[in-house]
């Protein structure tokens, strides 16, 4: 009997591990020869911890389950009350185009014969077929476009650094997730690492790099755990070293973890902090793709923008630029998360309206109230209220609508949210967050809590200051840190005057 629980972060928050020895003493108490694979989560975190038992049928999923579930699994699986039929027909699985994910939730984390078993290692075997140029030519066919929030096109970016000299180049991998409500990179990262490997070995090839380093966060240890085991694994199999599958290519790749500030996610300042210097925007220019980590030409690509790389040289870019929408091709990994009643990670091609996305598959508010606004991106995103929820998800329609896509990550809220307090968090998490280089940021997050303190104390002058302020933070700041705070608040104060005419007024 082969048996799933998934060694993912959240799966094992709600409760995994213990369902994993309730399983193992269970089978031992009964003389019943199981094989336990601690895989990823397929993403279903209302579900979670959710198992697996593979079938003749396909594997069929128990969700969520607990400790007290597990005896009867052994006894009647069929008609077990958290039985929930085969894990690929539920409607949140079949609803989905897993290009990035295919693998995450299915194979063994740890690996490489399961990943390679599941097409791992095809996308690289034949780059290793092709010229740089090539490969370069083939991620930019593909329409693919940096899925860390700003959606710059992966190829022109890999072709800057392959056209740049240079003795030495770097593969930086952005693993350092900040963003509210997101955990695709983690998920990643925990549940299908070689796939991120894989990316940055191509990426590597492509662009003449030899070293590569994936710079993460304290607060993932999992994925940090995770990650260093695939890559002494890969190591071992010759993924990684001197000559990748006996190629003539020499790569490898060591992890690196920051202590967890926000403004490390900002390329410059990771690239400060990795090299052991206080994690401090930089001026952009130079770029990081012409001068970057220690001063050479560095590929600096978010954990998924690398992790699309595998499928995309295997089916072919033309095979990937199918999906999607305009100039949004391909999938997106959405993470939904807030007050939402089926919250995780859904990926799917670009196109979707968010109405869709909040109410289909979402499932609206898990209160059951009405849904009041959703922020896209992230703390630095807009709100967007239901009168915009016909708004299809790709980079240039969220643009238009005044937001931005962001890594995709949605905070759902229902109708007792006060967007006044929430202007006042983004504010807030801007001043606590800001590395203090540029004096928009610095100065103006701070005066930002102070106005919106103000107009909650009845100081109704006070609104068209904040409008200004935000306006200066968003022309003036050198990143997107101070530069973006603005969205969430001037978002919420457009779709959301009520809450901010001050409490003596509305009382009146
Ligand atoms: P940006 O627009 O300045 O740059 C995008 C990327 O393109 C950078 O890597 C830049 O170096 C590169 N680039 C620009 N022109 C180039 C050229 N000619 N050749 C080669 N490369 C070129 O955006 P930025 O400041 O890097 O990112 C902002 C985004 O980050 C926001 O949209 C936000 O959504 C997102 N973000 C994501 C977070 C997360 O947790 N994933 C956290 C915070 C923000
Ligand atoms: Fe630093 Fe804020 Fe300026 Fe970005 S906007 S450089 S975080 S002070």
């Amino acid at each position: 009997m082969r048996v799933y629980v998934p060694m993912d972060a959240a799966a094992r928050a709600l409760g995994a591990d213990d369902v994993a020895e309730a399983i193992q003493t269970e089978a031992a108490a009964r003389g019943v020869d199981i094989a336990l694979v601690r895989n990823g989560s397929r993403g279903m975190v209302w579900l979670e911890p959710l198992v697996e038992i593979a079938t003749d049928q396909g594997r069929i999923a128990f969700g969520p389950m607990t400790p007290a579930d597990v005896p009867a699994l052994f006894e009647a699986p069929a008609t077990h009350p958290k039985a929930m039929g085969a894990t690929e027909d539920l409607p949140w699985m079949r609803r989905q185009t897993r290009l990035t994910f295919a693998r995450t939730g299915v194979v063994d984390p740890q690996s490489l014969s399961d990943y390679e078993r599941h097409g791992g290692l095809r996308g690289l075997r034949r780059a290793l077929d092709m010229t740089p140029a090539q490969i370069v030519a083939e991620v930019t066919a593909s329409g693919l476009r940096g899925r860390g929030g700003a959606g710059f096109p992966t190829g022109i970016k890999w072709k800057t650094v392959h056209d740049a000299p240079g003795p030495q180049k770097y593969i930086v991998c952005n693993a350092d997730e900040g963003d509210s409500a997101t955990f695709a990179d983690r998920m990643l990262m925990e549940g299908d690492p070689f796939t991120l490997i894989e990316g940055m070995v191509i990426a590597g090839i492509a662009v003449g790099a030899t070293r590569g380093y994936v710079y993460t966060r304290s607060e993932y240890p999992d994925a940090v755990a995770q990650m260093r085991r695939a890559i002494a694994a890969a190591h071992g199999a010759g993924l990684l070293g001197a000559s990748v599958l006996g190629s003539a290519h020499a790569f490898d790749i060591e992890v690196r973890v920051g202590a967890g500030a926000y403004v490390c996610g900002e390329e410059t300042s990771l690239l400060n902090s990795l090299e052991g210097k206080r994690g401090v925007v930089r001026a952009k220019p130079p770029l990081p793709a012409l001068q970057g980590f220690m001063g050479r030409p560095t590929v600096v690509n978010n954990v998924i923008s690398l992790a699309s790389v595998p499928v995309i040289l295997d089916r072919g870019a033309a095979a990937y630029a199918a999906f999607g929408l305009g100039r949004s091709q391909g999938t997106m990994a959405l993470q939904l998360a807030g007050n939402v009643k089926y919250g995780g990670l859904f990926e799917v091609a670009f196109g979707l309206t968010l109405g869709e996305i909040v109410h289909d598959i979402g499932g609206g508010t898990a209160t059951g109230r009405p849904v009041k606004a959703v922020q896209v991106g992230g703390p630095l995103g807009a709100w967007f209220p239901p009168a915009l929820f016909d708004t299809p998800f790709t980079y240039e329609h969220f643009a238009a609508a005044g937001g931005l896509i962001g890594h995709a990550g949605l905070t759902v809220a229902d109708d007792s949210l006060d967007m006044l307090a929430m202007a006042r968090f983004a504010m807030e998490f801007c001043a606590i967050e800001s590395c203090g280089k540029c004096t928009p940021c610095r100065i103006g997050a701070v005066r930002g809590v102070e106005t919106l303190d103000r107009i909650r104390a009845g100081d109704a002058g006070a609104i068209p200051l904040l409008t200004d302020l935000c306006a200066t933070m968003k022309a003036g700041s050198l990143c997107a840190l101070g530069g973006f705070t603005p969205y969430p608040v001037m978002s919420a104060l457009t779709h959301f005057p009520d809450d901010f005419i001050p409490r003596r007024e509305a009382a009146e």
